[in-house]
């Protein structure tokens, strides 16, 4: 089967983000030029433990395809079972096993980045993943290493277990979110093995993007907290533009919106307003704006202010 990523180009991915990459959100940049959408990360155990709210997080847009679904875990039995959960929902392209999440919760539970302090384990589980999919992409998303920096390791270890391609976050976990990204150790990556790369980390603008794909030498890259409040970065990487008119942007706020209303419902109003407060950054008047939608509560009225503020002409 002809495989439908073709990374012969390169392609710009949205990274997972907990919280944020939800469903309306992917569709909007997958409207807007990504070319590869990921879930939020899904805990095995809870698709071991039939969750209604871990499948709804698992749905896909329908313009999303290819549909990468992200799980953490540890156990081979529990990743085993979630695999299968997985085998039995249609659209969804791949498994992508989450090597690299810091927070405490995850971690203790030897999962996400502590992933890395032992990698024949990571390795096992991948081949795990790989065993039961049927899917037709598996694949890993790394940090550089947990407190120390083993990329060459890595690489070696997550290439070795059979991935069709890797993401790495250029920090160790110890770096956090807020260490310089190592752009020279993901170069180190990309040299070690001969599957797609995605070099991640502090993209935060067109000229940023070039920057990185120099440096690490990947033709690929993932963006995540570049693209909230800026999810057009993908528009101007696809297009090759370093400016976005403001007419382009609000039309995607807006069906950004819209998109938050069809799947989540009215409560939609509430949880926009987080990306609302990015949106209007830098705007005049941004803070009454913000103090106004903060209390209102009725879908379409909030939909005019959007309209006004921005400017949205029909
Ligand atoms: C709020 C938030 C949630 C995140 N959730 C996930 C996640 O679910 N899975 C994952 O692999 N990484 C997650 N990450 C890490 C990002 O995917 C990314 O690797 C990291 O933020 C660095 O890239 P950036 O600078 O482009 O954001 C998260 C990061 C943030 C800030």
């Amino acid at each position: 089967m002809n495989k439908m990523i073709d990374f012969s180009q390169g392609i710009i991915a949205l990274a997972p983000l907990a919280g944020y990459t939800d469903l309306p959100f992917r569709n909007v940049v997958k409207k807007f030029g990504a070319d590869l959408t990921f879930s939020e990360m899904i805990s095995s155990n809870a698709l071991q433990h039939n969750s209604k709210k871990t499948f709804k997080m698992l749905e896909k847009s329908s313009n999303e395809t290819p549909y990468i679904v992200q799980i953490t875990g540890s156990d081979l039995v529990a990743i085993r079972d979630a695999v299968e959960i997985l085998n039995d929902i249609e659209g969804i392209d791949g498994i992508d096993l989450n090597c690299g999440c810091p927070v405490p919760k995850v971690v203790s539970q030897n999962s996400g980045s502590s992933l890395l302090l032992d990698l024949p384990h990571l390795s096992k589980i991948i081949e795990t993943i790989k065993k039961h999919s049927n899917k037709q992409y598996t694949s890993a998303k790394v940090r550089l290493g947990y407190v120390d920096k083993i990329p060459e390791e890595i690489a070696k270890a997550v290439e070795g277990s059979g991935v069709d391609f890797m993401s790495v976050h250029g920090r160790t976990r110890a770096g956090a979110y807020k260490a310089p990204v190592d752009y020279e150790a993901i170069a180190k990556i990309k040299q070690s093995v001969n599957i797609p790369v995605l070099a991640n980390g502090d993209i935060t603008s067109y000229e940023k993007a070039m920057e990185v794909k120099k440096i690490t030498g990947c033709d690929s890259l993932m963006i995540g907290r570049g693209a909230i409040g800026n999810p057009w970065i993908f528009y101007q990487l696809k297009y090759g533009e370093s400016m976005v008119n403001d007419e382009l942007k609000a039309k995607i706020i807006l069906e950004h919106y819209d998109s938050m209303i069809e799947f989540y419902g009215s409560r939609g109003v509430s949880m926009f307003r987080k990306h609302l407060h990015v949106y209007s950054k830098g705007y005049e008047e941004a803070s009454a704006f913000r103090n106004k939608i903060n209390t209102m509560v009725i879908v379409e009225q909030v939909r005019d202010e959007i309209e006004d503020f921005f400017n949205i002409h029909h």
